[in-house]
């Protein structure tokens, strides 16, 4: 058994180290943004990309409705970006079209399917207008042969409230919709490109748009009354603006064609400067993707003022996934996770080993994940292969890092986190697995603390999502709760505090914090709780 001070003497140097590589990893706005677009089918399917395979799916009702989840989620996007005021540095994607449902330029089922449909996946990490941004970026790579990659970036903050009035409707005069465009920072041309890009996918509907669609496009398998912009609604492609430029198919959609000459908004967009921009667009398929891209990213871009937005998310080839440490009712410290591998760089076949640094800094030696636990998933990046590890460690020694190392034949790849290794705190550790939910909702919630460390107090930041009036989007709600000491497990202290009902257990995330002895301070943050078991008693 170790003397309490040598202890004393490994908190310290842990704490210092948690400090300086504490910034590296993990990034949770990046990791969550990662996992929603690269694990989307298979072993650790995020869930979004289902929602919209194929792309003529309609997540939110009858497939008879003729309405396309993945147009309507490139729809909301426009709406959403383009009130902003790039002068004033207002709007943008903001999330803010949560609270302007209502209004008639923001008219049909898209905004609340839309933001219904992401409202689950809102947490103290993923903002809606993340999900608003993201979702862009996976419509387009989704319906699209070979993928179209829109380059995502993270960090975007949601409105608490509505923003300016100023989205573009069919029968705005052509004056005022290039006005509003500019204010959004986009002039003619980018307008007009942006525009024919939007309208590649999708339709416009009777059921919102009378005044363009008239009812003889209700059908008994397209209730909505959908007209689709071109031939190929469910693909991001130049068809639209071929057929278009060549009179032909459906000639640039309802937009340019209606019998109501009040309503055609795209036909006087593109007439603005006498096809101009369009043709020069057509010149290749190419040259209209790549316009494209640059125009939706730069649309997604578009924030308010400070709002720094985070590097671009790539695709992780070898990402630690759900890495965590428990402590047993018998005191043992278990060191789990996955490391998730991308077959953009590695094969089924490839090994991972896990080697750890003690609390002062001594590594151990390599141990080997489960082979027979390999689990694969899918994605428009590629196969990922999850290699699952469980790993008892002496509480005595600690651990304050990790390193990963892939073995292919003989040669080794290591992932280290730019040197020091993954930082993880084995000093305050989060147990959500022993969470106990209370017939009233009441979350009893479990943390153990090296007792050496002589914590003065725990406490956790909790994080909820909660719904807000006046859009469906949840706002997440900080709350803090206060940790009693509760029993010990070895070397273990464990604490126990209560967490009033929430209403999306899934996505309600702890902060935990533990202050020590010498102003040491430890975390174990971003934990999600699970339910053990219930309690009748919790609720008095
Ligand atoms: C002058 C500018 C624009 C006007 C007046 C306009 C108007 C409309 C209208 C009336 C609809 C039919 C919606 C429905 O029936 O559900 C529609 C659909 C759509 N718009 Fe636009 N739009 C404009 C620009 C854009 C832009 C810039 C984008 C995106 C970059 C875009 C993306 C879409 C998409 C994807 C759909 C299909 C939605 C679905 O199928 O549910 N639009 N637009
Ligand atoms: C519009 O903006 C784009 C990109 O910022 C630029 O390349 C183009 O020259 C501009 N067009 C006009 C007519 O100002
Ligand atoms: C044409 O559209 C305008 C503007 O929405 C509307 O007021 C008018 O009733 C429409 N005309 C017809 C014949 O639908
Ligand atoms: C609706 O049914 C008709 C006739 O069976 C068919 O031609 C058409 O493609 C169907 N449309 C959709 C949207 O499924
Ligand atoms: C623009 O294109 C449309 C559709 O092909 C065509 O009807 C119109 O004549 C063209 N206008 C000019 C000025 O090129
Ligand atoms: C990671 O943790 C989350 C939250 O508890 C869970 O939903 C998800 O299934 C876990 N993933 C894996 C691969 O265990
Ligand atoms: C790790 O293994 C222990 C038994 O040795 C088990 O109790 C625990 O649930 C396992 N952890 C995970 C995450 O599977
Ligand atoms: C917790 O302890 C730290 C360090 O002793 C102290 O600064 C802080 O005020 C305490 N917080 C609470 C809520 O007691
Ligand atoms: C969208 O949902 C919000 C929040 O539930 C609601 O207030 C609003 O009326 C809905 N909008 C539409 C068009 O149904
Ligand atoms: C201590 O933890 C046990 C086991 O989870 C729990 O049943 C009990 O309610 C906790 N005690 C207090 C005072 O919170």
């Amino acid at each position: 058994m170790i003397l309490p001070s040598h202890l004393l003497a490994f908190l310290a140097s842990c704490a210092f180290f948690s400090l300086t590589l504490a910034a590296k990893w993990p990034n949770h706005v990046i990791n969550e943004l990662e996992h929603l677009l690269v694990d989307t089918d298979g072993f650790n399917d995020a869930g979004l990309q289902k929602a919209i395979t194929p792309c003529t799916n309609y997540v939110s009702g009858s497939q008879l409705l003729g309405r396309e989840t993945a147009a309507q989620w490139v729809r909301v996007a426009f709406h959403d970006f383009v009130t902003a005021d790039v002068e004033s540095g207002t709007g943008g994607i903001d999330a803010s079209i949560g609270f302007e449902t209502l209004r008639p330029e923001n008219s049909g089922s898209a905004m609340n399917d839309s933001l219904g449909f992401f409202a689950p996946f809102v947490n103290a990490h993923v903002s809606m207008a993340d999900m608003i941004a993201l979702s862009v970026v996976m419509s387009v790579g989704t319906c699209s042969a070979p993928t179209i990659p829109i380059p995502l970036r993270g960090g975007r903050v949601d409105a608490t409230q509505e923003g300016l009035f100023g989205v573009p409707e069919p029968e705005t005069d052509i004056d005022t919709t290039l006005d509003q465009f500019s204010q959004a920072g986009f002039n003619q041309s980018d307008a007009i490109g942006l525009t024919v890009c939007g309208h590649t996918l999708g339709s416009v509907h009777h059921g919102g748009f009378p005044q363009v669609v008239p009812q003889s496009a209700v059908t008994p398998n397209n209730t909505g009354g959908g007209i689709h912009f071109d031939a190929t609604p469910d693909v991001f492609d130049v068809d639209v603006l071929n057929e278009y430029l060549e009179w032909k198919g459906q000639r640039g959609g309802p937009l340019v064609t209606t019998d109501n000459i009040t309503v055609r908004s795209d036909l006087r967009l593109y007439l603005s400067d006498n096809n101009a921009t369009l043709h020069g667009l057509a010149e290749s398929s190419s040259k209209f993707i790549s316009t494209c891209v640059s125009l939706l990213t730069r649309m997604i871009n578009t924030t308010p003022a400070l709002v720094p937005l985070t590097d671009i998310i790539e695709p992780q080839d070898i990402k630690p996934v759900n890495i965590s440490l428990s402590v047993d009712t018998t005191g043992r410290v278990l060191f789990s996770g996955y490391i998730r591998l991308l077959s953009t760089a590695f094969t089924s076949t490839d090994q991972v080993r896990i080697t750890w640094t003690s609390r002062t800094g001594v590594s151990s030696s390599a141990f080997k994940t489960h082979a027979n636990a390999v689990q694969t998933g899918n994605s428009i990046f590629g196969t990922t292969f999850y290699h699952f590890f469980n790993k008892s460690i002496d509480p005595t020694q600690g651990i304050s890092a990790f390193k990963i190392n892939i073995l292919r034949g003989k040669s080794v790849e290591v992932s280290s986190n730019g040197g020091g290794g993954y930082p993880i705190d084995d000093v305050a550790v989060f147990l959500p697995h022993e969470t106990i939910i209370g017939a009233d909702g009441t979350l009893s919630v479990h943390a153990a603390v090296l007792t050496a460390a002589e914590a003065q107090n725990v406490t956790a930041v909790v994080s909820a999502p909660s719904p807000q009036l006046g859009t469906i989007s949840p706002a997440i709600v900080k709350s803090v709760a206060s940790f009693k000491k509760n029993g010990t497990r070895g070397l273990y202290t464990l604490y126990t505090a209560t967490v009033p009902p929430v209403s999306n257990l899934h996505q309600t995330t702890l902060d935990l914090t533990a202050n020590a002895r010498g102003s040491y301070v430890y975390r174990d943050d971003f934990r999600r709780v699970v339910v053990s078991g219930t309690s009748s008693t919790e609720n008095t």
